[in-house]
């Protein structure tokens, strides 16, 4: 059925493609450490635990539905990525996935970067404090107000994304009496999605300067030639949730061609190479990622042997994970309000958020999974549909999942490995007020971004 089309009647909300499941799980009240933060576990009654405090007392302080975020785990995993990389190459946390000040603070005390797409994550990294230098900043149309900001504030490295903007950027730094740290961002020519790449002869899309046709390297060309601009290096992203490592090999042999093409004609090493984000984690226990030091080791691999065989110096090698490190530290908690239980259908469950806080089911079909999280229960698993309380039958939040059959209004689920792009896309649908993200570690917690209120919603609206 195709998804442009909403037809109504009883199956309306099938404008989705059928979602597969496995079996239940043995034991619905494991939970699994795969898709869950690092602290999370059940406490001796049986109700989940985040650092060490129990959901009951996190929703009556905080409130549902809310995301609770395992700073501990957080911390943990920007170690791991800057351990396996090493001090000779760099890390940088995409803000795209989840920014506050809270946030650039911790990637600032465990060593990270981080990469910026906009003037407002630009300027939520400045104000907490994060050294201009280590910041990188991206997007395939910034605005000149953007570009000024960025290079006043002297950040580490502007990533050019067409060629207007590099004419555009080097003349901002000119004005500014700079020459600002550049790289070019390049499409090579590889699509990648979870399981699988494709590599195509031309890429349709937005992002960067195709590598084909000479595009790229007239690209250097012209930013080689302009004062304002010291170019620094070549980027290169190739998607998202990402587990196979191919589509990143075929992408670093293709930037060290062009840095081979670059030494050839300008006599010129380029000292850097971006590989850009797009490391899977797990939604569900299918999902298998990798750990950062297996992706370091075989990107260093590959960039390694393709430089060695070009004769070129190793440049040096970052990488721009989101996802892979604050997606798997949060869980958003609802509580359940209407179960609805349709005769040969399916059974729906209703909970006090939706699309407003998690629009990847609805925009990706991606998938998640839940768990009654304030109790345990030996109840029959039953199949169910975990929806929101939006007006739109596509406001799913998971598209099939077991439950306890037992379930009833009241009780609080969890969905977890919802860090990632759920309250950075969050909206405010229907008047939805966004909600808030508390940050539990050692038996603490702390609203690090505050719940909407009905109040900031008639503030923006003037009258
Ligand atoms: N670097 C660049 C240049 C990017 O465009 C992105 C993501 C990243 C790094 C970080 O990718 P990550 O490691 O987080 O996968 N809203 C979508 C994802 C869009 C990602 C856009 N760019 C989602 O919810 O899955």
């Amino acid at each position: 059925m195709s998804r442009s089309a909403h037809p109504a009647g009883p199956r309306h909300a099938d404008v989705l493609t059928e979602g597969h499941y496995s079996a239940p799980a043995a034991d619905l009240n494991v939970l699994d450490e795969k898709v869950w933060a690092r602290t999370v576990t059940r406490d001796a009654d049986g109700a989940l635990t985040v650092g060490g405090i129990a959901v009951a007392r996190l929703a009556e302080e905080f409130g549902t539905p809310a995301y609770f975020l395992d700073e501990s785990d957080f911390r943990a995993r920007c170690r791991a990525w800057a351990e396996a990389f090493g001090p000779d190459a760099d890390v940088f946390y995409a803000g795209k996935a989840f920014l506050s000040r809270a946030v650039v603070r911790w990637l600032k005390e465990e060593g990270l970067n981080l990469d910026v797409c906009s003037g407002g994550e630009l300027t939520t990294a400045l104000d907490a404090g994060m050294p201009a230098e280590r910041i990188a900043f991206h997007g395939n149309n910034k605005t000149v107000a953007e570009i000024e900001r960025a290079v006043e504030a002297g950040v580490g490295r502007i990533v050019l994304d067409s060629f207007q903007e590099i004419v555009r950027v080097a003349h901002i730094a000119q004005r500014h009496g700079v020459r600002q740290r550049v790289q070019i961002r390049v499409t090579v020519g590889v699509e990648a999605h979870t399981h699988e790449f494709i590599a195509t002869a031309h890429e349709d899309q937005k992002f960067g300067i195709a590598l084909a046709d000479g595009q790229a390297a007239e690209a250097v060309r012209r930013a080689l030639s302009l004062d304002g601009l010291d170019l620094v290096g070549i980027h290169s992203h190739i998607g998202s949730q990402i587990f196979d490592m191919a589509g990143f090999e075929v992408s670093a042999r293709r930037v060290v061609q062009l840095l081979t093409e670059v030494r050839d004609e300008h006599g010129i090493e380029l000292p850097e190479i971006d590989l850009g984000g797009g490391l899977g984690i797990a939604y569900t226990s299918e999902d298998d990622p990798r750990e950062p030091h297996e992706i370091a080791k075989a990107l260093s691999d590959i960039v390694t042997r393709e430089c060695e065989a070009a004769k070129l110096r190793t440049p040096r090698i970052s990488v721009e994970p989101g996802r892979a490190i604050v997606g798997p530290t949060a869980f958003t908690l609802y509580e359940v309000g209407t179960i609805k239980p349709l005769e040969g259908l399916r059974t729906y469950v209703s909970v006090d958020g939706g699309m407003s806080d998690n629009i990847r089911t609805a925009l990706y079909d991606a998938e998640y999974s839940v768990a009654l999280v304030s109790r345990t229960s030996d109840a029959e698993p039953m199949l169910v549909r975990v929806v929101g309380k939006h007006c739109e039958s596509g406001d799913i939040v998971v598209k099939d999942a077991f439950l306890p059959a037992d379930l009833a209004p009241g009780d609080l689920i969890a969905v977890p490995a919802t860090g990632a792009y759920c309250r950075s896309m969050a909206s405010n649908y229907n008047h939805a007020l966004r909600p808030p993200v508390v940050a539990v570690r050692d038996g603490e917690a702390r609203v690090i971004v505050r719940r909407e209120t009905e109040e900031d919603l008639l503030r923006l609206d003037v009258g």
